[in-house]
């Protein structure tokens, strides 16, 4: 976490947020993003966005814009999208795409390598979560550990991504060993299952993982302007709770190490293909 920074000069929290296409045009936003991408560089990140997320926008504000918090938001439906634009709770979970995490697969490029948040609001000091995922892989054992990393995963299709690309996944690993980073994860607690045909031993290890991942005591911070969080998406899992005030706004970039190979298409800014 970087600390202390300056405030922007916009400090009040409105009554209720404007929408979400005046958020993304204001000052306040351009100028925490701006930031975030300053700072991703300090950890020697390139901020990225993929074609098929978040309509190909290198910056993505995080709130409840489409209901399923505490507090009902206008026109709120009982089909709530299970994202980080709704205002439900996220279980622990990598971000998406699951289909590797370092090198792309095929026609796939692997997962960001961070995901780096600041908050414009956040009057309840609503905190997000992170869980490192060394202690858990630990806590499992080398056995259950290599299981995981066989390809008998599969993963559901994010709600988030652009209507009509971006795909659920099948036969996929959860742990992959890279040479400079060591072991690596994808993983969704509401996303991800275990394959029908998995040999007993990695259901176990299955098991055994969302288990130890239920038990841990995450560590939280509180996001502010003053603050910026780089979560390394490699190895941390990251979740919050239900939204409880529906000002709670966040400012969100993800970033490529020089050890990811994205499927580029576009090199400034960075555009990644593949969902
Ligand atoms: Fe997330």
């Amino acid at each position: 976490m970087f600390d202390g920074l300056l405030d922007s000069h916009i400090q009040d929290v409105p009554k209720e947020l404007p929408s979400l296409s005046e958020l993304e045009a204001s000052e306040v936003t351009l100028h925490l993003a701006s930031r975030s991408q300053i700072l991703l560089k300090l950890v020697e990140h390139n901020a990225f966005a993929y074609d098929f997320d978040n309509g190909g926008k290198i910056v993505r504000l995080v709130g409840n814009f489409k209901g399923g918090g505490i507090q009902k938001v206008r026109e709120e439906t009982n089909v709530v999208e299970l994202s980080s634009h709704s205002g439900l709770a996220l279980g622990p979970h990598t971000e998406a795409p699951y289909w590797c995490s370092v090198r792309s697969d095929g026609v796939h490029s692997p997962a960001p390598s961070s995901l780096i948040l600041t908050a414009i609001f956040n009057p309840k000091e609503e905190p997000t979560s992170i869980i490192p995922i060394k202690p858990i892989l630990e806590k499992i054992g080398s056995v259950n550990t290599l299981a995981l990393t066989t390809k008998h995963f599969n993963f559901s299709r994010s709600d988030s991504f652009v209507a009509g690309v971006g795909e659920a996944g099948k036969n996929v690993s959860m742990v992959e060993f890279d040479e400079h980073l060591g072991f690596v994860i994808r993983y969704n607690a509401y996303r991800f299952s275990v394959s029908d045909h998995a040999p007993y031993a990695v259901k176990k290890a299955f098991e055994a993982f969302t288990s130890e991942v239920a038990n841990f005591r995450p560590t939280t911070y509180n996001l502010s302007q003053n603050n910026v969080l780089v979560i390394n998406n490699d190895i941390a899992l990251h979740c919050r709770d239900i939204i409880k005030d529906n000002r709670r706004l966040l400012v969100r970039l993800f970033g490529s190490s020089r050890s990811a190979k994205m499927l580029t298409t576009n090199p400034d800014p960075i555009i990644a293909t593949g969902g």
